[in-house]
């Protein structure tokens, strides 16, 4: 059976009470999801030490949304993957299309990210996603099949299925994306796993993680998860409410 990943990053959102408001309203949709989904959730920095103490000894992976690919020293600003592991961190996303468009991140960072993350024994969750452009091109796969190949560059193959992949149409985030239909999405992640099963062999390909996220929302997330290689859910505003996350929720144990 596999396994549904069900997670949310806040991006820059929320207060110190709404971060608390909101753990305390999913902790028991989270207990008591079944062992076929696996909860997360990426708040800001300054709440990761919170979020994860509130989410001790439960079923909720906390990730952090960036990191540096360096350990200490003098990277004013930056925070480095002690930093998050001492928060209680096991997760860190990397690479969003946010990050690559406004702050600079590359592939070439992304890759450096996830090699630093996985010598570290975080959990890296690369985002990767094709521009409006590139896709009126037809050029999505050849672009998100690239990114993924610089991210896992020099990734030991025994630690390729400990990153976990999204597939993040940039077109389809945020207030004016349009979500990927279904059918868009699942070739993009069809088109995934046979490029690491190319790279990779059959048996690591199967045990990556593939999640989707862009406008995720209550009406398609049945469709998506119903897809072969979609193995999961990445949200940003349906699951900002808790209402919202602990819907997703349910709709992923219907999947169990
Ligand atoms: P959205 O954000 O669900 O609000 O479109 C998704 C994301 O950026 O990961």
């Amino acid at each position: 059976m596999k396994k549904l990943w069900i997670g949310t990053s806040w991006k820059m959102n929320k207060s110190k009470a709404e971060a608390q408001a909101w753990t305390l309203a999913t902790r028991e949709a989270i207990e008591s999801s079944p062992e076929s989904v696996q909860p997360f959730v990426i708040p800001p920095f300054p709440y990761v030490d919170q979020v994860s103490q509130a989410f001790a000894e439960s079923k909720a992976v906390v990730g952090a949304q960036n990191m540096c690919w360096q350990d200490a020293g003098a990277f004013t600003g930056e925070v480095s993957p002690l930093h998050l592991k001492d928060c209680g961190a096991t997760l860190v996303e990397l690479g969003h299309s946010e990050r690559r468009a406004q702050f600079g991140e590359t592939d070439e960072t992304v890759n450096k990210k996830v090699l630093a993350a996985l010598k570290h024994g975080l959990t890296p969750l690369v985002c990767v996603g094709d521009t409006h452009q590139e896709k009126a091109w037809g050029v999505s796969i050849e672009s998100v099949v690239r990114q993924v190949k610089i991210a896992l560059h020099q990734v030991p193959s025994a630690e390729v299925s400990d990153v976990i992949i999204a597939y993040e149409p940039v077109w389809a985030i945020g207030e004016h994306g349009t979500p990927a239909t279904s059918a868009e999405a699942a070739s993009v992640h069809d088109a995934l796993r046979v490029a690491l099963t190319d790279s990779f062999g059959e048996d690591i390909a199967q045990r990556t993680v593939l999640l989707y996220g862009g406008s995720v929302n209550l009406e398609n997330a049945n469709e998506l998860l119903s897809q072969t290689n979609i193995d999961g859910l990445f949200v940003g505003r349906t699951a900002w409410n808790a209402e919202g996350y602990c819907h997703l929720l349910e709709i992923a144990r219907a999947h169990s």
